[in-house]
């Protein structure tokens, strides 16, 4: 049985090992001891076999793993956690097994190496300043010419935490202060690098690409649509699958994804791409992983085109074509189930059960303590729905939910 590793089992992993297990393929991970400890049952029932490590040296790590995937016969590596996807690429080149180009994997999870990639290949994306300081940014902002309002973000940060859209000069030292609030990410703990960039605000309307590459060919899977709430907290509350837009537009933004992951030198592997398509044509990249996407969407896409990216994933890893052509036509949605405040959960009513939804799933049970909303742990469940067009699953999705009444004590 060929082995793959996989490097840390959090994001979109139990769609990796399931993936494993229907190709007959051991899975193991590196982790944490610790960490390992606090997986869901389901991922720790799931997994071949773990490795443990230490990501908070990762000159070490990376040793260790090597030493390990030799003695082991392991024949790929996969990332799945975005911020470890630098180490699995260093550790498929270290054992020259199929991966993406060590030298700009940073690139892949750190947005001031993103930056300037893009800006070297000429990738369209928002023009960026970068700041040590606070004075440094004010000056740099003064200079670069970008009008109000501008994004201060975080190199090295995921989530939307410490992101800012500020409308004047003098909302910068407390966005700054949210962006440079982070030293170590967590929870392996290595130390994450604290410039702050100051991007352009670029408007629009914000979509992603999942894409597979295979030995530099890139195929762009699909065009996905984000749904947020509005207002202060911009929490992810569904996701279409495929985004409804014309086939010019679903065009742009698969040529603006192709000439961003190579800037990136993803060659083997995955790409989630966020982009915008723009008002006056054209799109910019806000960002790119080399990891699948979370949400749901592996599941999204396999229902919406037959197509399996974590399958792909694992093949490719493996250096054995993936199986990318789609053998379905439809569409797949999700909509998360959102309480509007915390409290003790008591019950989730009124979701329309018609012949368009797929699956029903209720996190908590009766009488546990529940956030309220804010980001994506406030969440306590969805609908997810299948239907012939994407049209078609959003109203079935807006109207499984339009009654939905979530009961708190
Ligand atoms: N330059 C920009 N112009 C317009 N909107 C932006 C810009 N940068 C970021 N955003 C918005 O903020 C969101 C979060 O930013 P970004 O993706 O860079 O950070 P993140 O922490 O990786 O977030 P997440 O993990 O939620 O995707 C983006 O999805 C986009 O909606
Ligand atoms: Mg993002």
């Amino acid at each position: 049985m060929k082995k793959v590793l996989l490097i840390e089992a959090m994001g979109s992993a139990e769609d990796l090992l399931d993936a494993g297990r229907e190709l007959g393929v051991q899975i193991v991970v590196a982790t944490h001891r610790e960490i390992y400890e606090s997986y869901a049952p389901a991922v720790k029932e799931k997994v071949s076999g773990v490795v443990f490590t230490d990501f908070s040296d990762p000159e070490r790590a990376l040793k260790e793993l090597a030493e390990y995937a030799r003695a082991e016969g392991v024949e790929g590596v996969v990332g799945c956690w975005e911020f470890l996807t630098p180490v699995a690429a260093r550790l498929a080149a270290e054992l020259g097994l199929p991966g993406n180009d060590p030298e700009r994997a940073d690139g892949c999870r750190n947005k001031r190496v993103m930056a300037q990639l893009f800006e070297e290949h000429r990738v369209p994306a928002p023009r960026t300043v970068l700041a040590q300081d606070c004075d440094a940014a004010a000056a740099g902002l003064a200079a670069s010419g970008f009008t109000y309002p501008v994004v201060v973000k975080p190199a090295e940060q995921a989530g939307s935490w410490g992101v800012s859209v500020i409308q004047g000069p003098d909302e910068l030292p407390e966005a700054f202060a949210a962006a440079q609030a982070w030293e170590y990410e967590s929870p392996h703990g290595f130390p994450l690098d604290t410039t702050v960039l100051i991007q352009e605000y670029v408007g629009g309307v914000e979509y992603s690409v999942e894409s597979v590459v295979f030995e530099g060919r890139i195929t762009p899977l699909t065009v996905v649509q984000k749904f947020t709430t509005d207002g202060v907290f911009r929490a992810e509350i569904g996701q279409t699958v495929p985004a409804a837009l014309s086939e010019a537009d679903t065009a742009t933004l698969y040529g603006t994804t192709v000439a961003a992951i190579r800037a990136l030198g993803i060659t083997n592997g995955v790409a989630h791409t966020e982009l915008k398509l723009l008002p006056e044509g054209g799109a910019k990249i806000i960002e790119v992983g080399a990891r699948l996407p979370g949400d749901r969407v592996p599941e999204l896409i396999r229902l919406a085109r037959g197509v399996d990216e974590a399958r792909a994933f694992v093949q490719v890893a493996l250096g054995i074509e993936p199986e990318l052509t789609p053998r379905t036509d439809r569409a797949a949605a999700i909509r998360f189930f959102v309480p509007p405040r915390a409290g003790r959960f008591r019950s989730i009513d009124g979701v329309v059960r018609s012949p368009q939804v797929h699956r029903i799933a209720v996190y908590p049970q009766p009488d546990d303590e529940v956030r309220g909303p804010g980001d994506n742990d406030g969440r306590v469940g969805y609908v997810m729905l299948t239907a012939a067009t994407p049209q078609k699953v959003n109203r079935a999705a807006d109207a499984a939910i339009a009654n939905l009444t979530i009961e708190l004590e």
